[in-house]
């Protein structure tokens, strides 16, 4: 894991993509060039003392050529309020890349990756690294979820890249209706050569639990990335903390946030 950079990185733009969800691209080269797919950034959301803890926001694109980083957040308190507010132009103190991201699949492996609401943002980034490296579109297949049609992002940007991409939403607007992790079954049980696979999901926890029963039952390696409330950010204070399935707890800002499945308790 590299040092972390702190940037006053400008804002190129901070538009809604979604009710509620905004992305903002930001020029940090120094970071761009450092980061990988599941890290994240920690973001000050405002010039004054409150609130006083940053707020950490997964890294969702990168263009290596520009410099420039894209975040994708839903709106649902006081720090992610500010941000929104924040015009192009302007500057946010961000400290990154942060975290250990999702380790990139072998050549001979089919990647299968799952996103669930907002935990599409880290997806994006991971699935254009995957295909850059593999430029074989059907080693990669992502399944997306969402609550509803409005709600749904990265889809255009996915199939941009050539990506097979199948969406579901819970009330069945748009795909299939259901979860995500329905999608990851009926995959499984089409695909015979289940041992060539490897699972990367990030969404929420319930999402996350589903994805490591349904890998672990088949011993299919997977990796998840868990979302907790976070104060520094670095491993000093213990305010991240998950069960560990060996002895005591990791730290999802240090250990994580991304996680091989068997290692963690979810329940
Ligand atoms: C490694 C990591 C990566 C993340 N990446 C993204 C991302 O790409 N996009 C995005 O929108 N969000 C992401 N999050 C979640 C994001 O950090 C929180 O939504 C944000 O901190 C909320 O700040 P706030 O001040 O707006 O809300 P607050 O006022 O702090 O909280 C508002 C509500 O959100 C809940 N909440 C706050 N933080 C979390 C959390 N970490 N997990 C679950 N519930 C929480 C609170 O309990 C409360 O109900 C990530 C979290 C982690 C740990
Ligand atoms: S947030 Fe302090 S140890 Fe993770």
């Amino acid at each position: 894991m590299s040092t972390p950079i702190v940037s006053l990185a400008e804002i190129i733009q901070n538009s809604e993509i979604a009710p509620d969800i905004y992305r903002m691209e930001l020029q940090a080269p120094e970071i761009t060039q450092k980061a990988n797919p599941g890290q994240f950034l920690h973001i000050r959301c405002s010039d004054t003392v409150s609130p006083l803890l940053r707020r950490p926001i997964s890294i969702a694109q990168i263009n290596e050529k520009t410099g420039n980083m894209g975040i994708i957040y839903r709106v649902v308190g006081e720090g992610t309020q500010l941000l929104c507010q924040k015009s192009p132009g302007s500057r946010v103190d961000i400290i990154g890349p942060l975290g250990r991201g999702f380790p990139l699949p072998d050549k001979d492996k089919t990647s299968v990756i799952i996103g669930g609401g907002i935990g599409v943002a880290p997806i994006l980034y991971l699935a254009e690294k995957i295909a850059q490296q593999h430029k074989n579109d059907n080693s990669i297949t992502v399944l997306l979820g969402f609550v509803t049609k409005q709600e749904a992002f990265g889809i255009e940007f996915l199939e941009s890249l050539g990506v097979k991409t199948i969406v579901a939403t819970d009330d069945g607007t748009l795909g299939y209706k259901g979860f995500p992790t329905d999608l990851l079954d009926k995959y499984l049980k089409m695909h015979q050569d289940i041992s060539r696979h490897v699972i990367y999901a990030c969404g929420p926890k319930h999402m996350l639990s589903r994805v490591k029963t349904i890998a672990g039952g088949k011993n299919i390696p997977a990796y998840l990335s868990l979302e907790e409330r976070m104060a520094c950010g670095i491993g000093a204070c213990l305010g991240c903390s998950v069960k560990s399935t060996q002895e005591g707890y990791k730290k999802v800002c240090k250990d994580g946030p991304v996680f091989e499945a068997g290692e963690i308790d979810l329940d």
